[in-house]
């Protein structure tokens, strides 16, 4: 696993507060919304620059002479940290990349069926049924939103939907909505039964979790780098088993680049993946996950005895990691986004599950547990008004 030799607990807020200082943040406001895209820490943030302004001078002296070169380490090192051969791994600007690309080389025949469901990504439902549109598919869509289930209902219900013509089940493994952590290796291995393929999206739980890319038992994943990992914006990765590659290709591929999928694209952030490995391996995928999930105890153990708050995250610790969603009575999600920010400078997102839109809330290691206090706080504040209004 992505660990370094030493177990860092996750109450040791004193560790935590000192790696914080490797991260930029805003004076303006709380950072709550982590889920969208990382922060680069400093040396990752300086390695950058440093690559871009020399990539700048050199220009396609670079491109044509030392790039070939540089992708290639860059490549093995991500190979490592997945756990797989760098054969194997593209990379992309980011996970709807990775994605979009992906079924067009699929060898579909038509009438295939595709296993979706409404709590997938939008804009990968929107792929999903793009493809199947294009290629005569037939697609079924699976109702999760809202519904609590246990991870034996998860597999099972996928189960149920697979009939003689399925060949992909789409599933997400910790979904953006609310932080769930779907059963992928669980589902998987009860699709392989079926002879069906698993496409995981995994943009959320990449070095947010604590696994390698074999652990999914998938043949087929899509990551973003620019979300935990800490890579630069525009980062993302595509992972085919080796097995896989040459019936994606019209020439009996061996090596995914083969596939051909990437043009020219921008260097600097690319390279500057490997120091991003560097910088969370100095301080572990386990630790990390660990203290996320400290964190989003943390506040959540202060505001569930207010009996106005609803959660929208299973209430196991294990099925959940930092992003957490929650709702309260009587208050809209826009309300509560707007009044955290207006009000207390916490900076949260409005998301939405089947109807019910949601607040999402997403510390990072760099969150201080001052910073939690202050939103516990402020909803605290918010729902005392709102009795006393009411
Ligand atoms: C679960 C999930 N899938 C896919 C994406 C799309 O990522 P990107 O816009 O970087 O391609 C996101 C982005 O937040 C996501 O959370």
């Amino acid at each position: 696993m992505n660990q370094t030799n030493s177990l860092i607990a996750a109450d040791n807020d004193e560790y935590w507060t000192y790696l914080s200082a490797h991260f930029p943040s805003s004076p303006a406001f709380i950072n709550l919304e982590n889920g969208y895209c990382g922060v680069l820490a400093h040396p990752v943030l300086n390695a950058l620059q440093r690559y871009q302004s020399e990539i700048n001078s050199e220009s396609s002296y670079f491109l044509r002479t030392r790039w070939k070169e540089q992708l290639l380490l860059v490549k093995l090192a991500l190979a490592k940290f997945c756990g797989v051969d760098s054969n194997e791994l593209l990379i992309t600007r980011n996970l709807t990349e990775s994605f979009a690309s992906y079924p067009h080389a699929y060898p579909f025949k038509i009438g295939d069926e595709i296993i979706y469901a409404d709590i997938d990504y939008d804009s990968v439902q929107q792929i999903v049924t793009n493809i199947a549109k294009a290629k005569k598919l037939a697609l079924i869509r699976l109702s999760i939103a809202n519904q609590a289930l246990s991870d034996e209902d998860l597999v099972s219900l996928y189960e149920q939907a697979i009939t003689a013509n399925t060949r992909i089940i789409i599933l997400t493994h910790l979904l953006h909505r609310n932080g769930q952590i779907l059963p992928v290796a669980k589902i998987a291995q009860m699709a392989r039964r079926h002879q069906v393929d698993v496409f995981v999206d995994a943009a959320h739980s990449f070095a947010h979790l604590d696994y390698q890319l074999p652990d999914l038992a998938s043949d087929f994943v899509g990551v973003n780098l620019h979300k935990w990992l800490g890579a630069p914006l525009g980062t993302g990765l595509l992972f085919i088993r080796r097995e896989r590659l040459a019936e994606m290709s019209a020439t009996g591929a061996s090596d995914i680049e083969e596939l051909g999928f990437a043009g020219t694209f921008a260097p600097a952030p690319v390279l500057a993946i490997a120091d991003a490995i560097c910088f969370h391996q100095s301080i572990g995928t386990s630790n990390i996950e660990h203290r996320l999930r400290h964190l989003s105890q943390y506040w959540l153990q202060q505001l569930n005895q207010l009996p106005e708050i609803r959660q929208h995250t299973p209430d196991d610790p294990q099925r959940s990691c930092a992003i957490r969603a929650i709702s309260i009575d009587g208050i809209s999600a826009n309300e509560v986004v707007d009044y955290l920010m207006s009000e207390h400078q916490i900076f949260t997102v409005l998301r939405t599950i089947g109807e019910q839109d949601v607040v999402r809330i997403t510390p990072h290691v760099f969150t201080s547990k001052a910073a939690l206090d202050r939103l516990v706080m402020a909803i605290k504040k918010l729902v005392a008004i709102q009795r006393f209004n009411a």
